[in-house]
Formats: structure tokens, sequence, C-alpha cells
């Protein structure tokens, strides 16, 4: 059966097709790797952490161009992004290209029972330093979120291939599943599995807002592998993402040197009423669950404004049964998305918000339940990998400011079992989740040649 989740009643759009057939694409056998068109190999060695003999070494910016525009083509939409909602079959075509190019990079591919795809360069020795992000988005996403950071992760292992530079250890990257956490909650499903956070059992039974179960979709799409979970505990681990935000932006800054993620607390709360009619039904005598969920997203505003500093609030979802112009609505699905970078407030923000719908489920005589769709603390990255990033991002040129990540990453989770940190470079205009996001490609390359830099010096530090 084929599911596409891109048209918004999940119904009727004709999938798009598939731009690439490549059925030899699953197979995980490891290759050797063999590499006839390098003259010159160079162990990447060197006992100081930033100045090196690899210093001159930079990726190729048409090359990374040339594979994010061609993922972008993998499921457009309207105004010019993508929707590649996790595990339906636009997720499966970007991820059918995305390998076909680890293998051309003579990569070993693992893919794992929850679907993470991560491919080794193996070289050098020890445990591999790692880069990834995803290619899922949510339903009206861009083209660089998670994108980027996958792609920039090849381009890594390319410049070094191409230039005959052999890092001291593996290089991987990986592509985790439903990053986004749009159509199965929560958010870094596949890296939260990926680190021992949730078994896949649990994982492989959530189900997703369209319906299916995680685990039947993966079989579907040809992506439940056999690669354990948790997975391989890499050396270090470093994210390059778009900020998604308009901070450098604004400050003319060019390189995020990330020091942490936010703290996330996602639920889902549904407000039953009396289904009555809009004509005949007295306001004194109604007990609206449409109101009841304005009331909700209004107070979380107002809470927000209170709180000030990191605290946000958003209403993205919002589901009203029988959803008639003149029927008073029997029940109505609203999520709740809060963050802050403190972790006392935000359970603050969760008692406030818990007292608030008693009372107005009280005041309005409606039936309120809640379910927890997503609950993460705030993430410190590691210093010393903070530190790399920025020591790079400046020797490099580039004008740099340290931040906390207001969004979700990967990352985030990676950091529960090595030193991580993330690179972030600026979003046009600060949009995200929407068509339009837009990064400059001198922004792009920038943030690819600290990846690299960062990569290769992580390869030659302890970080014992
Ligand atoms: C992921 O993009 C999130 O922060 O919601
Ligand atoms: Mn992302
Ligand atoms: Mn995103």
């Amino acid at each position: 059966m084929s599911q596409n989740s891109c048209s918004s009643d999940f119904s009727a759009a004709a999938s798009l097709s598939r731009s690439i057939t490549l059925a030899f694409l699953h197979a995980t056998n490891v290759k050797r790797i063999v590499y006839d068109e390098i003259s010159t190999l160079r162990e990447v060695n060197t006992n100081n952490p930033i100045a090196s003999d690899f210093d001159d070494l930079r990726i190729d910016s048409a090359r990374l161009m040339d594979r994010i525009m061609s993922l972008a083509e993998v499921s457009p939409i309207a105004g010019g992004g993508n929707c590649r909602l996790a595990l339906t079959d636009e997720d499966r075509d970007g991820r059918d290209l995305v390998v076909s190019w680890m293998r051309d990079l003579n990569m070993d591919v693992s893919i794992d029972a929850v679907g993470n795809i991560i491919a080794y360069w193996n070289v050098g020795s020890g445990a591999p330093v790692m880069t990834g992000s995803h290619i899922d988005t949510v339903r009206t996403g861009g083209k660089f979120d998670g994108n980027y950071g996958v792609l920039a992760g090849l381009e890594v292992v390319e410049t070094c291939q191409r230039n005959g530079y052999i890092p001291s250890r593996p290089l991987a990257v990986g592509i985790f599943t439903d990053e986004e956490g749009a159509r199965f909650a929560p958010d870094m499903l596949g890296s939260l599995v990926y680190v021992g956070g949730m078994t896949t059992e649990e994982a492989l039974d959530i189900t997703a807002i369209d319906g299916p179960r995680l685990g039947d979709e993966l079989v579907r799409i040809g992506y439940a592998g056999s690669a354990p979970c948790p997975g391989v505990v890499p050396h270090s681990f470093v994210e390059l993402h778009i900020e998604q935000g308009p901070l450098l932006e604004a400050n003319n800054v060019r390189i995020g040197v990330v020091t942490g993620v936010q703290g996330i607390s996602w639920q889902e709360v549904t407000v039953v009423g009396q289904s009555n009619h809009a004509g005949t039904t007295p306001m004194s005598l109604r007990h609206d669950p449409t109101y009841v969920a304005a009331e909700i997203a209004v107070f979380l505003r107002q809470l927000s404004a209170r709180f000030g500093g990191h605290q946000v609030c958003t209403v993205g979802k919002v589901d009203v049964f029988p959803n008639l112009i003149n029927v008073v609505a029997a029940r109505v699905t609203l999520t709740l998305d809060v963050r802050n970078t403190d972790e006392k407030l935000l359970q603050q923000a969760e008692h406030e918000i818990s007292e608030f719908l008693t009372q107005i489920a009280r005041a309005e005589g409606v039936q309120i339940t809640t379910k927890k769709l997503a609950r993460f603390e705030p993430v410190d990255f590691d210093p010393r990998v903070i530190d790399i990033v920025e020591s790079i991002a400046k020797q490099q040129g580039n004008t740099t400011r340290r931040m906390p990540s207001g969004a979700g990453h990967d990352a985030q989770m990676l950091a529960r079992v090595c030193p991580t940190a993330m690179i972030f470079v600026p979003s046009v205009n600060g949009i995200s989740h929407n068509p339009a996001e837009h990064t400059d490609t001198d922004d792009l390359v920038a943030g690819a040649n600290i990846l690299l830099h960062t990569m290769l010096t992580l390869c030659a530090t302890d970080l014992q």
C-alpha cells in the first residue's frame, strides 16, 4: 500500500513518482574500500587539535549544493520546500537517493531496527567521529532543515577521499528516523532509540497521526534493518544545521556555536463538550470545546509573556469534530509544544498549564484529558567540542556567537552517549518549518568547512 501524507487530508494525493529506483540499496553487506583514484594517501594525525596539515582542505561547494538541490527535488511542494513526513513513500525516496550517494562513496551502510541509517567510512581505528541529522521533514518543510547536515557530512567524506586524506578514525554519517516527530511522536525518535533512550519495541508500536504503526511503515518502505540498536557509540558527534531562528542574521553573525538544546514538553489535550445546534443553543448553556481550546491557546501565549526569557509555547495542531459551521463541536484535540532552556521553569510552565486545564474544565463543564507525547530536559553540549567548533570557525575567518538551540536536534540525543556539539548557520528572515526556508550558499559552505575541520580535529583529539 502506498502511503502519501503530504496532502492535508492524507487521502487523496497521488504519490509522486519515484525519481530513482535502486533495488539494491537495502542490502547491508560490507564493501571493502578501494581508492583507486587516489594517488597519495596521507594519515591525518596531529597532536595540535587546531592547526594541522589539513588546514587548507576545503569542501566542494558546487557538489554540496548539487546534492542539496537534488534531494529537494524528491517530494517538492509549492513554494520551494519539501514534504517528506517520516516513513512515507516520499521519505523512502529521499532515503534511497542519499543511500545511493553513500554507496557511491564506498561507505558501509547500516540500517537498524528503527530505520536509522548510519554510513561508515571505515578508515583509521577506534570509535568513529560521527555527524548526521535527518531527512524527514514537517509537512510544509524547507530544503535545508536536517538535509543540510546529512549532505554536508557526505561532503566531508568526499572531500577527504578526493584529496587523499585518511582520517585517523572512521567517519560516520547518520540519517536518523523521524527527527521531526510530525508524524510519529516523540521527535528525535530514531536518535533516541539509537542511544538507548527508548526500546525498539516501544518505538515500533507508536502510531502515526494518520493511523499506521511505525514498525509496519518501516517494513512497507523497506527500511526495517538488522543493525543493533542501541547503536555504535561514537567517539564524538557534531551536527551541522541551519539556525531556524533569527538571531544570527539579526546580529550579522555567520556561525552559531551551539552550547545546548532547550527542554521540550509536548502533550495532546482532548476537550470533550456537548455538541449542539449553533442557532438554538443559548450561549449560557454551552459546553463548547472550541471555545475552551481557544482559551488554552490564549493562556499559553500569556504564560510565555509572563515567563519571558526563553519560554516559548505553541498550539500547532487543532482538530475539531465534527468541524461544521452550524454545530457546536463535540470534541477538540489540540497539541501543546512548550519549551524552555531552564528545566525548573519548564516544570513550572507544565504545572501552571495543568492547573489551568483543571480550572477551565470545571468552569465550562467540559472533560479534558491529556496525553504526553514528548518530554526532554534541556541538554548542555560538551565544552571541549564547543571550544573546537568555535576555534575552527574563528580560524576560518567567521564571526561567531555562542547560543542555545531553540529547535530539537538529534545531537541532543547523541549527547547522552558521547561528547557532542552543533554548528549553526543563519536562516534568512529566521524562517524554518516553512517552504520559504533559505540559507545563503556562502553560509552553507562556511558551515560545511567548519564541520570538515571539526571532524578531522576530533579524530585527532583524545576526549577521554
Ligand atoms: C524539530 O524540528 C523541533 O524542534 O520540533
Ligand atoms: Mn532539523
Ligand atoms: Mn525540523
